[in-house]
């Protein structure tokens, strides 16, 4: 059988490519994702294990049925013996093989089965923890393969990759930029380049990783925290009673912060996060730190009684054992903003424990409409938005002055790092 198309050239070294792993840094509309799908479907059909089973990834489960989608169905059209289910965005192959869509916002979805080959686009965009907890564990069985694609946004998790695929051996990597594609007419890149800054336009069109994340509510802050070395080793100082500020997640994250405060200075030495558990073992958790605790600071939410238990889940906290319950007030989202924009400067964060909380708020960001081409006045809610929420609790606490907060010690003075 053939399968006609015309790669575009660029994308050539990636058709033939032999190494497991690869990464793909490519400018806006060089045909990145499009290029991508032939390829998951060339190897599929030429896969001559039993049962293969490739996966496309995309941020948004939305994105994925959108975008990707109306290709794959473009090109298995003509393709005889395959069938095609719309509900579960899936093409079932004559050879038994399996080319699925999915969305990181939902990772949850894929766990469970096996993987003979990956695809993970727009990856700047997406939750870390879909690749390492889910989807590189379901590569394992059949050695599996993958590929990262997308266009950068700041120093992120898809930097990371790009950079470590730099080094290690078994990779592929190629950066396409419009300068050098020759893809997209002069015309074009002049009439983008007049509507972008010249920071967008290097990062969508040239690649760059060194542009600010656009929208971010805390980039600012946050960066000026990597400038000043204040994201460093911060180890728990035992003479300091800890806080921890929560986000209760119902049907996703639950996110805690673990401070310490003293004098001006607020440092961020741990954080917890998972899904798919109970209170009670977030409790567990915070028992086996070797912490003390000064107390525990609550969204809002947390007051309101369930339906099934008739128990808030502050009753439910206390019930197994927690302490010193705090429930921070309900205020208007930009207040909460401001408030953790005035706490950053004066912030330290441990790099190691904190690493997934530190990457959200950098990341946290502003809804993007893009027929007004602008950003919407409410955040984004993904990944970013459960350590971010968290953080602004104990944000609106801070300012408030305790008798709980504890005398100021030097930063310098030794602590212990467990
Ligand atoms: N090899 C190709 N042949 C014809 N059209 C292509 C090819 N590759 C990409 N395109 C077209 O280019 C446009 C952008 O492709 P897409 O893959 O969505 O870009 P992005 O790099 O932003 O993911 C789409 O309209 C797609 O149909
Ligand atoms: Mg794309």
């Amino acid at each position: 059988m053939t399968i006609r198309y015309r790669p575009r050239p660029p994308f050539i070294p990636y058709y033939d490519r032999a190494s497991r792993w690869s990464v793909l840094v490519a400018h806006r509309r060089c045909g990145k994702t499009f290029a991508c799908m032939q390829d998951l479907l060339k190897r599929a059909i030429e896969c001559e294990r039993t049962e293969p089973r490739f996966a496309y990834v995309a941020p948004f489960f939305n994105q994925a049925k959108d975008i990707a989608w109306p290709y794959l169905k473009q090109f298995v059209a003509g393709i005889p013996g395959c069938s095609i289910n719309e509900s579960e965005l899936r093409v079932d192959l004559f050879n038994r093989g399996r080319v699925r869509l999915y969305g990181a916002d939902n990772y949850d979805r894929l766990r469970g089965g096996y993987l003979d080959g990956v695809v993970l686009d727009e990856y700047a965009d997406m939750d870390p923890r879909a690749w390492s907890e889910v989807i590189r564990p379901m590569l394992a069985d059949r050695g599996g393969w993958a590929t990262f694609i997308g266009t950068p946004k700041g120093r992120n998790g898809f930097w990371d990759i790009w950079d470590r695929a730099g080094s290690e051996p078994d990779w592929f990597r190629v950066m396409l930029k419009a300068s050098e594609t020759g893809l997209l007419p002069a015309s074009e890149l002049e009439d983008a380049r007049r509507v972008m800054t010249p920071e967008q336009y290097e990062q969508e069109f040239e690649c760059s990783f060194q542009a600010a994340i656009q929208g971010a509510y805390f980039g600012r802050e946050m960066q000026a925290a990597e400038t000043d070395s204040r994201i460093v080793r911060v180890p728990w100082e035992p003479k300091l009673q800890v806080h921890t500020a929560w986000d209760l997640g119902i049907g996703d994250s639950t996110a805690i912060w673990f401070v310490q405060v003293t004098g001006n200075e607020i440092r961020w030495i741990d954080y917890l996060e998972s899904s798919g558990v109970g209170l009670d073992w977030y409790v567990k958790q915070l028992r086996e730190k070797p912490y003390s605790y000064d107390g525990h600071l609550l969204p809002h939410d947390a007051e309101v009684r369930e339906l099934g238990s008739g128990q808030s889940r502050v009753e439910t906290l206390q019930s197994l054992g927690l302490n010193n319950i705090r429930v921070i007030p309900a205020q208007r989202k930009e207040d909460q903003i401001n408030a953790l924009r005035l706490v950053l400067p004066r912030s330290w964060f441990d790099a190691e424990r904190c690493k997934r909380g530190i990457e959200a708020l950098r990341q946290y960001r502003a809804e993007w409409d893009d027929k007004r081409k602008a950003f919407r006045e409410r955040p984004l809610h993904d990944w970013t938005s459960h350590p971010a929420d968290a953080a602004m609790v104990l944000a609106q606490a801070v300012p408030q002055p305790s008798s709980a907060w504890s005398k100021p010690i030097k930063y310098q003075d030794a602590g212990v790092y467990v």
